[in-house]
């Protein structure tokens, strides 16, 4: 059987580019959307994603305004930001990269942003429109995992779904959307974890099995049904003295042994993390949109 690889990047180019005509009748009206990214304490990867968000809207011309505060940033000073950004009219899209300091209480922060203005879709607000599938917004790495699946024509309509792991940044979100009626959706889901009997057991099942453990290598070749689809969301730091930065970064799934049993495979680095980037994009044209409207 041919090996599909699943290449984020392309499809998040297309999403993006797909934002220009949006863009273009927004700004006739004289609106530019503006994304407000706030990253507390210094965690390396954190710093990376929020340059990363930074570049992806000044590409496209989009307002970008990052503010780092060092980790000890109380909780009110952190609010009393959030409060400014929500009143702030040049701004849409407010984010607070996440994971936060110990001493900040994070499920506090993300209520504290305007619903309107969650382009994380982390707000309890949103996590239940999504839940009743009347979404605002789509967090950005499950929506993206869904686009990537419709763009390279993968069925999900009465097919076995497993997600390996429950976050809420993930794992929840991804198996809430996958369970809705509709294209792109409509399939019968299994959220395995940590604590599940026979995790490997519960992998062989899946059609497609979307793998957000956060454990570089986890999913092995034993752990998959021949000719499924697998979607790796990891992108783990492991040491690695001959990479100049002393690390590389690896996925969940032990892809070189995996690839060899599947009909398709997103790699990592290359697969979803960009399409994250894309959808966070397409969440703050929408937020810009909506601001319009009300
Ligand atoms: N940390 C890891 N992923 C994400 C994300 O998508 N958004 C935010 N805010 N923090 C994260």
């Amino acid at each position: 059987m041919s090996l599909r690889l699943i290449n984020g990047r392309d499809v998040a180019a297309q999403v993006t580019e797909a934002l220009n005509d949006r863009l273009q009748a927004l700004r006739v009206q004289g609106t530019n959307p503006g994304l407000a990214v706030v990253v507390v304490g210094d965690d390396p990867a954190s710093h990376v994603y929020v340059r990363m968000k930074g570049k992806a809207c000044e590409r496209l011309g989009m307002l970008s305004r990052t503010h780092i505060l060092p980790s000890v940033t109380s909780e009110d000073e952190l609010l009393d930001m959030i409060d400014s950004l929500n009143a702030d009219v040049e701004i849409h899209g407010i984010l607070c990269q996440l994971p936060l300091p110990p001493h900040i209480d994070e499920r506090k922060v993300i209520e504290r942003i305007d619903p309107h203005k969650d382009v994380d879709a982390f707000h309890p607000y949103n996590v239940g429109r999504m839940l009743i599938g009347d979404p605002l917004f789509l967090p950005a790495t499950p929506a993206g995992i869904q686009r990537l699946l419709m763009s390279y024509d993968v069925e999900t309509r009465g097919k076995h779904v497993v997600v390996l792991g429950r976050s809420n940044i993930v794992g929840k979100p991804m198996a809430s959307i996958l369970m809705q009626k509709g294209d792109g959706a409509d399939a019968t889901v299994t959220v395995a974890h940590s604590r599940s009997k026979d995790l490997a057991g519960l992998c062989r099942q899946a059609d497609i099995l979307i793998a957000a453990v956060g454990i570089p290598l986890f999913v092995k070749a034993d752990m998959v049904k021949e000719g499924s689809v697998v979607i790796d969301v990891g992108t783990n730091r492991v040491d690695d003295a001959t990479s100049d930065k002393g690390y590389r970064l690896v996925g969940d799934v032990d892809f070189d042994n995996v690839k060899e049993k599947v009909s398709a495979i997103s790699p990592s680095p290359g697969g979803v993390g960009p399409m994250t980037i894309a959808m966070l994009m397409e969440n703050t044209v929408k937020a810009a949109e909506m601001s319009l409207r009300h």
